[in-house]
């Protein structure tokens, strides 16, 4: 397995161009089985969990073809027509599932378009159980028929899906996507109540209305869906990854240094730029994105907890850990998303940090200094937040288990490196 090795202390300053959202992308991918005409999707990030589910639409009958020129994810990504014309299965097989559990988004899109889906129960992950009830309650809500057998959600609606009042006891981003899929052409009107806010739900109503769908609300914690016949193709261009917007932000923060985020939105960073600035770095919009700085002396404590969006996304918490690891005073990060989303603690306390966890409360009494030592990557976050805390860190860091960043980094150190990084990734 492939590790990153990194010698800290530097102070970063260049151009990064942000990819497109992974979190985006992947709803969208699986919205194109809501049609028989091709869609296509421009700026697709390269990474792990794309290919991951064009393999699963490709087994529903897809065809996925990556018509943009390879630019290596310079500018603008990749452009990928994904066109089912004809679904072959209406099973999504464990061992794709188990691989991504984002898969469980083609649930909606199947039931919707073919009446019945056969998909493999995702199973838990390293950072919690990750359930699906709230998907399937609501895909009941709609008319669905829903049997749990031999690990598998048999879910069916020979008659098609009618529209209902689906109300979330609590706010879940993929329920909140699974559902709106489903509801675009269920007969009558579907209302989501306590809707997902996040900027990818808003991006995947657009694209689908794109397709000939009427939703409307999206962004709000109150989307309505009218149903419709069919939907028809489109192109759509997936927005910006503000999750990776804000981790170079930190990476700029956390080495004292400055980076140009080309493609990121201000108004989509929303609470990390608040916890960012409050932790001392600025932020000034520039003609193609966003530049974050900090140049002010010392790392300001801040205290977070993460929520849905319009508040702090869980998937900058270990971000925001590395950096307040060197912050003057102590900070509190408090995960109230998921219930095990703080492996990257013990990691980051071998680079000396000073954590304490209370529940879902971490303390971060922040140090002068860490040092590098040899790490392991558990998930996606906790990986690039061992990343962050490397870049400053004195000395040399090994991270292994760097397929955990594939999944979630493009291209992570051919964009860090151009800023000044010294990080090679060294061939198992
Ligand atoms: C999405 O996951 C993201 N993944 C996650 O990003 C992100 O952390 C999460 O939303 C929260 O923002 C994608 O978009 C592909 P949820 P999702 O349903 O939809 C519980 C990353 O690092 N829950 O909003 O799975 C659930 O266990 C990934 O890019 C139920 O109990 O998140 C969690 O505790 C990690 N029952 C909470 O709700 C359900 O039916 C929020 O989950 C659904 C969720």
């Amino acid at each position: 397995m492939d590790k990153i090795r990194i010698r800290g202390g530097l102070r970063l300053k260049g151009t990064i161009n942000i990819s497109g959202a992974k979190n985006a992308a992947l709803p969208l991918m699986a919205a194109s089985l809501l049609s028989d005409e091709p869609l296509v999707l421009g700026n697709i990030p390269h990474l792990a969990d794309i290919t991951t589910l064009a393999q699963l639409l490709v087994n529903h009958g897809a065809t996925v073809e990556t018509n943009g020129h390879d630019d290596g994810g310079n500018t603008g990504g990749r452009e990928l027509r994904l066109h089912a014309a004809r679904i072959t299965s209406t099973t999504a097989p464990y061992d794709i599932v188990r691989k991504m559990r984002a898969s469980v988004l083609v649930l909606g899109p199947l039931v919707a378009r073919m009446g019945e889906a056969k998909v493999s129960l995702p199973g838990g992950c390293a950072i919690g159980a990750r359930p699906i009830d709230l998907h399937l309650k609501g895909l009941e809500n709609l008319g669905a028929r829903i049997v749990l057998e031999d690990g598998y959600v048999h879910a069916s609606a020979p008659k098609g899906l009618r529209g209902n009042e689906v109300r979330f006891p609590f706010v879940s981003v993929g329920a909140t996507e699974n559902l709106m899929m489903a509801a675009v052409l269920a007969q009558g009107t579907t209302v989501l109540d306590n809707a997902a806010r996040e900027p990818e739900i808003m991006d995947l109503a657009d694209c689908l209305n794109a397709m000939g769908a009427k939703v409307s609300g999206a962004g709000s914690s109150r989307i309505e869906i009218q149903g419709v016949a069919r939907l028809h193709g489109a192109q759509h261009r997936v927005m910006s990854d503000r999750i990776e917007a804000g981790t170079y932000a930190a990476a700029a923060a956390v080495t004292g240094g400055e980076i140009d985020l080309i493609g990121a939105r201000l108004e989509h960073m929303g609470a990390i730029a608040v916890a960012l600035a409050e932790s001392g770095s600025h932020f000034e919009v520039i003609p193609d994105g966003l530049r974050a700085t900090r140049h002010v002396r010392g790392i300001q404590p801040v205290d977070i907890t993460t929520q849905p969006y319009p508040g702090f996304p869980t998937d900058m918490q270990a971000q925001m850990m590395a950096l307040l690891a060197l912050a003057n005073g102590a900070s509190t990060v408090t995960e109230a998303i998921f219930e095990n989303r703080f492996m990257h603690v013990p990691e980051l306390a071998r680079m000396g940090a000073r954590i304490s966890l209370q529940g879902s409360t971490a303390i971060i009494r922040g140090v002068e200094s860490l040092h590098g030592a040899p790490v392991m990557a558990t998930d996606l976050r906790a990986s690039v937040s061992l990343v962050l805390a490397a870049l400053a860190a004195k000395g040399e860091t090994d991270i292994g288990r760097v397929y955990h960043l594939d999944r979630g980094y493009e291209r992570l150190v051919e964009k860090l490196a151009p800023c000044g990084a010294d990080i090679e990734r060294l061939p198992a």
